[in-house]
């Protein structure tokens, strides 16, 4: 800490006193789309085209490990589709070390200005190789590079020791030059259980539609108390 960290930041504002109505249009059993997946597709275009959130893709994954020790990070959706959500990370790192033992969770997508959340629970799995490999294709080359410089989640001594990793590889694989994907590096694709659309009303009376996965692999619709 240098002196500079110490300064008070001033009055901070009391997170009890912010309240705000949530004005928007209801979310009916009868405007949803028939699997999960369209409905997302319609919010998530609503979230990305019509409110220019930033970062809709941004969500919250949410692991446990074998006794139940829960953790929560952002990672960014990459591709969804009927077979589920796709994000990718390093395979030694924490959220890995859980799903690794324990396969089942929670994504989380916040879009607070539209007064809505989507909270998809599920079954994690790694990617194929091929699909991972493709999608580390697109990355930019200094994002590649970032992948192999990282042990993410490990304890490391100093940023300089960061920094050196990144510029010796940097030095290996100049831009141009194909990165090989990491070993320790891809996706996962989390299979929902259950998805449910949650939106924001008056007095708090929200909306809490949830799709439920059926043995038979259709979707049942159920509506939750705010
Ligand atoms: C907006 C945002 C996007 C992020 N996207 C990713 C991502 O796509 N993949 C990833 O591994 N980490 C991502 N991170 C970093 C994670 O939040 C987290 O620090 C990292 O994955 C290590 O988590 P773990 O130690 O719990 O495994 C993102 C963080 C933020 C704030």
């Amino acid at each position: 800490m240098t002196d500079a960290d110490a300064v008070s930041p001033g009055p901070v504002p009391d997170p009890a006193a912010m309240r705000k109505q949530y004005r928007a249009e209801g979310l009916s059993e009868a405007g949803l789309a028939a699997t999960p997946l369209e409905q997302f597709a319609r919010w998530f275009k609503d979230a990305a085209v019509e409110a220019h959130l930033f970062e809709p893709n941004a969500m919250v994954v949410s692991t446990a490990d074998a006794e139940g020790r829960p953790g929560s990070r952002t990672v960014l959706l990459k591709h969804f589709d009927e077979q589920g959500f796709v994000f990718y990370t390093n395979y030694d790192s924490h959220k890995a070390r859980d799903l690794a033992e324990n396969p089942y969770v929670s994504l989380l997508f916040p879009w607070h200005p539209m007064a809505r959340q989507v909270i998809v629970r599920g079954v994690a799995r790694r990617t194929g190789r091929d699909e991972t490999a493709a999608y580390f294709r697109t990355r930019p080359h200094g994002s590649q590079l970032g992948a192999w410089a990282s042990a993410q989640s490990s304890v490391i001594a100093t940023r300089a020791d960061l920094d050196a990793s990144y510029a010796e590889l940097a030095a290996r694989y100049p831009e141009g030059e194909q990165v090989p994907v990491p070993p320790h590096w891809g996706g996962f694709r989390v299979a929902p259980q259950s998805v449910e659309f949650w939106q924001g009303r008056l007095n708090r009376l929200h909306d809490r539609l949830r799709y439920v996965a059926e043995a038979d692999g259709s979707w049942r619709v159920e509506r939750l108390s705010p």
